[in-house]
């Protein structure tokens, strides 16, 4: 493979942005990476001036689906270093997703390695402001133009970065969802596959229209075990203990998920990742044991829940959300290095 070429832009939209201010994935920072895949190989792995994408009306990932994305946070650290969490695992995960949508893996090298290289061009736009980030959307999709069903032979791999104020200003409300589904075993949940957030559109867009912000995904069979949320994995906190369902083939795997997991036995607390059902969360707000629920991701953080419910039911979380609040603050913490990052997830993009 070829070096990361870098193709200078004439002028940068930087000064048209109040990036303390910004809302993920409106505005766009002034550069991309792309990586094309022709005859069976990753070719020309290039940054250059953000631009429309010219694309055949066949590209197959229009038609079929073959298209998988990650998602990242960049901060700048005490010196002003920028920052990358994890870079790796999100390497793995889209390999992961790749594998499972039948499309080319991609280096895992080269993906930490432009990563590196596109936030370090992209420095300046990085935000400052407590919870900000530079949000970063690796992504690969099919471009073959080609009209029947198989594997495309050729595909892009780009990344592109917008600034991002928090996703969540306020605890969030949850819709338990009992008509549609989100994944089933053997489907494509634990892929981070497009076509899983498309079908989650119209649900979501239902569960807003009654009040909630996202969707709590159910099995497909019983509607009882909670799988995850529209863009987060779930925790509650019961009896002093934190419950989380285990990743049993329909949940994605999360990287804050399992960030939250080692932060939360480090501070002292019980984990355990296990199938955990409406009821029996149902049942600790009754008896007094519930205390905490949250959602983790990459774009929300840690999301405080204030609410879960439907047409049939409702649970109030009214004690707020101290233990969600204190991960919360070491995450960030450890995002702009003001508390020590021991594990050694924090890697510098320069
Ligand atoms: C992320 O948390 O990075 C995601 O990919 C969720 C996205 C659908 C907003």
């Amino acid at each position: 493979m070829t070096a990361i070429k870098v193709t200078k832009a004439a002028h940068s939209t930087l000064g048209e942005v109040d990036l303390n201010n910004s809302v993920m994935g409106k505005k766009f920072t002034d550069y991309m990476f792309v990586c094309d895949y022709h005859e069976g190989e990753w070719k020309n792995p290039r940054i250059e001036p953000l631009q429309l994408i010219p694309t055949h009306p066949a590209a197959m990932a229009l038609h079929y689906g073959q298209a998988i994305f990650e998602g990242m946070k960049a901060t700048l650290g005490k010196d002003g270093t920028p920052l990358l969490f994890r870079p790796d695992e999100n390497a793995k995960r889209l390999n992961f997703s790749a594998d499972r949508m039948g499309m080319p893996l991609f280096p895992e090298d080269l993906f930490v390695e432009a990563l590196q290289k596109f936030v370090a061009i992209e420095k300046n736009w990085i935000p400052t402001a407590e919870g900000s980030a530079l949000y970063l959307r690796p992504f690969m999709y099919a471009d073959e133009p080609f009209i029947g069903m198989r594997a495309a032979t050729s595909y892009k791999f780009m990344v592109i970065a917008s600034p991002a104020g928090p996703f969540f200003s306020r605890p969030i409300k949850l819709y338990a969802e009992t008509k549609y589904v989100r994944a089933v075993n053997g489907g494509t949940g634990e892929a981070k596959a497009a076509g899983n957030y498309a079908a989650a559109i119209r649900p979501t867009e239902i569960a807003k229209s009654k009040g909630y912000d996202q969707v709590l995904w159910l099995d497909a069979q019983n509607f009882e075990q909670i799988q995850e949320v529209g863009t987060m994995n779930i925790f509650f906190k019961i009896g002093g203990k934190f419950i989380t369902p285990d990743l049993s083939g329909c949940i994605l795997a999360g990287i804050t998920r399992m960030s939250v997991i080692d932060l939360l036995k480090d501070k002292g607390f019980e984990v355990i990742e296990r199938p955990i059902t409406l009821t029996e969360v149902k049942q600790a707000a009754a008896n007094g044991t519930l205390e905490e629920a949250f959602g983790v991701g990459t774009a929300v953080g840690i999301a405080m829940i204030s609410e879960i419910g439907n047409d049939d039911f409702t649970i109030k979380f009214e004690h707020g959300t101290p233990t969600g609040e204190m991960i919360q603050n070491t995450l960030n913490g450890i995002k702009l290095q003001k508390i020590e990052d021991k594990f050694g997830w924090i890697v510098e993009a320069k």
